[in-house]
């Protein structure tokens, strides 16, 4: 039977892998999986009928050393996916320099599904050349919701204030899965460092938990919602304090690094205490701005909550972005609930596929 899209994979990690598993379990018999490629290596299905990627080499591929590195994903390989019946490009990784990669694929008509915030938040022209059919053709779609908040619908409720002609003014976002939990761990009592240890072994953090800890990766997610409104920003243009010092983050390395922020352990746990006795919480902010004029500023930051704020009532990893618009003046539309985790990702990558192909709904294998 024919396939509703063949899929290359790209991201064997936390996203990656929740994605493969949903699609060869409960959705095999609409979605394939015809490719699948981490930084070491690469496995394509067959040319002939069963096409997918099987298991076998899955595994192969899982088990690859870990210095060995992959050469670059050729035209050859995006063609194969292309000749396919809907041929869509998925990114689970955290690599800066998959722009190309995505312009040949949407060349090829291949949609590109991403959950991968950095090309969308490097240079404006780059994000440009991605997010304009017109610009390269229009074809195939690219599509990003699960960018920013996983599988809550952010992109989305965006992009509908600006179709129907709502004026944003103001967005608040709770967006840090990792520094959410984190923040919520300490106020329960859990040391800093522990609580970073904790999100990382649960798959919140980010590839390089340097990203969450320095504000670094909020900061991508502020530039993507704030050019969805039109802004031109540029990600060193968001006024960024980081949850932690930026020398400790500079200094540290990845085997260094909880050793390092043992060392503030007992300062956070302090501030925590001393924030509880105010009725107040610490949570991570994002705030995108529209002034009197038009300008859109954008920044981030850690900062103390009433414990009335809906930010403060967050538990674990949960998100929450906060929409006051002219039409949602009085009373901000909030979207709230898991925004991080391998399989709510994989769940929006999913949802941006079937949105891409024009298949709304699709019935698992076992209906
Ligand atoms: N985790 C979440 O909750 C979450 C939520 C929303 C969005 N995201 C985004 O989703 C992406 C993946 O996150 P993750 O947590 O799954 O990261 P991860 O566990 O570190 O996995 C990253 C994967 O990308 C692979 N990779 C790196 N460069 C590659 C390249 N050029 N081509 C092919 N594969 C490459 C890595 O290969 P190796 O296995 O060879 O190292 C690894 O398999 C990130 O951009 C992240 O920001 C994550």
């Amino acid at each position: 039977m024919p396939s509703n899209a063949d899929i290359l994979v790209l991201g064997t990690g936390v996203v990656g892998r929740a994605f493969i598993d949903i699609v060869r379990g409960r959705l095999s018999s609409r979605l394939r999986i015809a490719g699948v490629a981490n930084s070491r290596g690469l496995a394509l299905g067959r040319e002939r009928e069963p096409f997918d990627v099987d298991a076998a080499q899955l595994s192969e591929l899982f088990a690859l050393p870990r210095d060995r590195v992959r050469g670059p994903i050729d035209d050859s390989v995006l063609d194969r996916i292309a000749a396919r019946n809907r041929g869509v490009l998925v990114d689970a990784t955290a690599d800066e320099n998959v722009g190309e990669l995505y312009e040949r694929a949407l060349a090829r008509g291949i949609h590109v599904i991403t959950a991968n915030k950095k090309p969308l938040a490097g240079l404006y022209a780059q994000r440009e050349r991605l997010v304009d059919p017109e610009g390269r053709g229009g074809r195939a779609a690219f599509r990003y919701e699960a960018t920013v908040g996983a599988s809550l619908p952010i992109i989305e409720t965006l992009k509908n204030f600006v179709r129907t002609g709502d004026r944003v003014r103001s967005i608040d976002c709770a967006l840090s899965g990792t520094l959410g939990f984190v923040c919520n761990a300490m106020t329960e009592g859990t040391p800093l460092s522990r609580a970073i240890a904790i999100a990382r072994e649960r798959g919140y953090t980010e590839p390089d938990p340097r990203d969450d800890l320095g504000g670094i990766d909020i900061a991508r997610k502020a530039v993507i919602l704030a050019r969805e409104i039109g802004s031109r920003l540029e990600l060193a243009d968001v006024a960024v304090e980081p949850f932690v010092p930026r020398d400790l983050l500079a200094n540290a390395t990845s085997e260094s690094l909880g050793a390092d922020l043992a060392k503030l352990d007992a300062a956070f746990a302090d501030k925590v205490a001393r924030l509880r006795e105010r009725s107040e919480k610490l949570v991570y902010l994002a705030r995108i701005q529209v002034d009197i004029g038009g300008v859109i500023h954008a920044s981030a930051g850690p900062v103390a909550i009433p414990l009335s704020h809906p930010a403060a009532q967050l538990q674990g990893s949960s998100a929450l972005v906060a929409f006051t618009t002219l039409r949602h003046a009085l009373e901000p539309l909030i979207v709230r609930g898991s925004g991080a985790g391998g399989p709510v990702t994989a769940s929006a990558l999913l949802a941006d596929i079937f949105a891409a192909i024009g298949t709304a709904s699709v019935p698992p294998r076992d209906a």
